[in-house]
């Protein structure tokens, strides 16, 4: 069957690629498999959300579409959490509820950029923006990543970056794969950059509910509508991967002209995931808090038996869920160092060129997914080979 060149230049997905080296091997009791592919959090979802929608699987109003940027009364609870997790927040028209993150992405691309525009990347990049933007024909234009500053984006150096095809800069707080947190006020200088070029700044804060603090403070400027675009995910926050809960959020004319693409793609957000997003938003503030905690514990943990370990990988930046470390394999790509770990360690991970071009020489470890009590063993596994 024809497929076209430009789908056949993008790399596989990743974590099915990694998990295919699993097939046909069996680990043994004393050696078992550690998993450090795919950033899920590692604990069930509330146990009163899954109640929730147990219950809500009676109603027959469950099973059918909404409308296509989601029920109102669910956007409206998603923008009460929005006020009090970043003081300020955009109203329900401004607020599309979406297919994952991943999708809102899309929606975001294919609404600002045409074939042949630029958006400015920051390097490492998560692979799937980058197999988005070469699906759909748009260039990225990477900011290099430096390790000295352990993934931060540099202004001036994104500055320099825009030319007239550039449509947005793209920019993922806490960054996947680096954990890397952008301080507020430079996200507003980021802000202010963009919207002095005319151009667009989109925010992936897929884990904002990780961070401790408020992320920033866009959303209490009048004049974020400008060039505000935010990628948002609860699949994390409230531990719903699978149930796709992700949202889109830009001034109320560019919802409405993405909701063109929406009906086309999905219609709408599923009411299951809609009905826990509610649920979530609305009674689950403390848990989601609690498991910030556990998660900033599983950082500290494995910062601190990672930098003690007698080991020749060397940590660059970690953060929530993920450490992105250097291995010490020089002849050796970050695919065959992953592949090297998977035969001899009994450990998957990602390698650093699934972020991008240039980054042979590094690993992403999602720690986020094992529980504190195995993080030792998980560490224990990079010394020695
Ligand atoms: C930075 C980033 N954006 C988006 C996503 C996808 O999120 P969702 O599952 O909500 O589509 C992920 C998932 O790992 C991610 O790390």
């Amino acid at each position: 069957m024809r497929v076209t060149h430009q789908i056949r230049k993008i790399q596989p997905p990743p974590i099915t690629e990694v998990k295919s080296w699993l097939s046909g091997r069996v680990f043994p009791a004393e050696k078992p498999l550690v998993d450090l592919c795919q950033a899920v959090p590692s604990y069930s979802p509330a146990a009163e959300l899954i109640q929730h929608l147990k219950h809500s699987l009676d109603d027959p109003l469950t099973f059918k579409y909404s409308p296509d940027e989601g029920l109102p009364e669910v956007r409206s609870e998603v923008c009460a959490w929005y006020q009090r997790h970043y003081q300020g927040a955009p109203t329900p028209g401004q607020l599309c509820l979406t297919i994952g993150a991943s999708q809102a992405f899309w929606l975001a691309i294919s609404a600002l950029c045409e074939p042949g525009d630029e958006v400015i990347v920051q390097l490492p990049a998560y692979f799937d923006h980058l197999m988005g933007l070469q699906a759909l024909g748009i260039k990225p234009v990477y900011a290099p990543f430096d390790p000295a500053t352990a993934g931060q984006p540099d202004l001036e150096t994104i500055s320099n970056l825009i030319g007239p095809k550039t449509k947005a800069i793209l920019l993922v707080t806490p960054s996947n794969p680096t954990g890397a947190v952008i301080p507020a006020e430079q996200i507003t200088a980021f802000f202010e950059l963009a919207q002095s070029r005319n151009i667009s700044l989109i925010l992936d804060e897929t884990y904002n509910a990780f961070i401790g603090t408020t992320p920033h403070s866009l959303f209490n400027r009048p004049d974020w509508q400008n060039s505000f675009i935010q990628i948002a995910s609860f699949g994390k926050t409230f531990a719903l991967t699978g149930l796709r809960c992700g949202a889109l959020i830009a001034n109320d004319e560019f919802i409405q002209q993405t909701l063109k693409i929406q009906d086309s793609m999905v219609v709408c957000q599923s009411r299951p995931a809609q009905l826990a997003l509610e649920f979530g938003c609305r009674h689950l503030d403390d848990w989601v808090a609690k498991n910030g905690v556990i998660m900033q514990q599983r950082h500290d943990c494995f910062k601190t038996n990672f930098l003690a370990a007698q080991t020749d990988f060397k940590l660059i930046a970690s953060g929530s869920f993920f450490a992105w470390v250097k291995h010490p394999w020089k002849d050796l790509t970050g695919r065959q160092a992953a592949k090297w770990l998977v035969e001899e360690a009994n450990l998957i991970c990602l390698p650093g060129e699934a972020f991008g071009p240039g980054l042979e020489p590094y690993l992403r470890l999602a720690f986020g997914n094992i529980e504190v009590t195995q993080i030792a063993e998980a560490v224990a596994r990079f010394q020695h080979v």
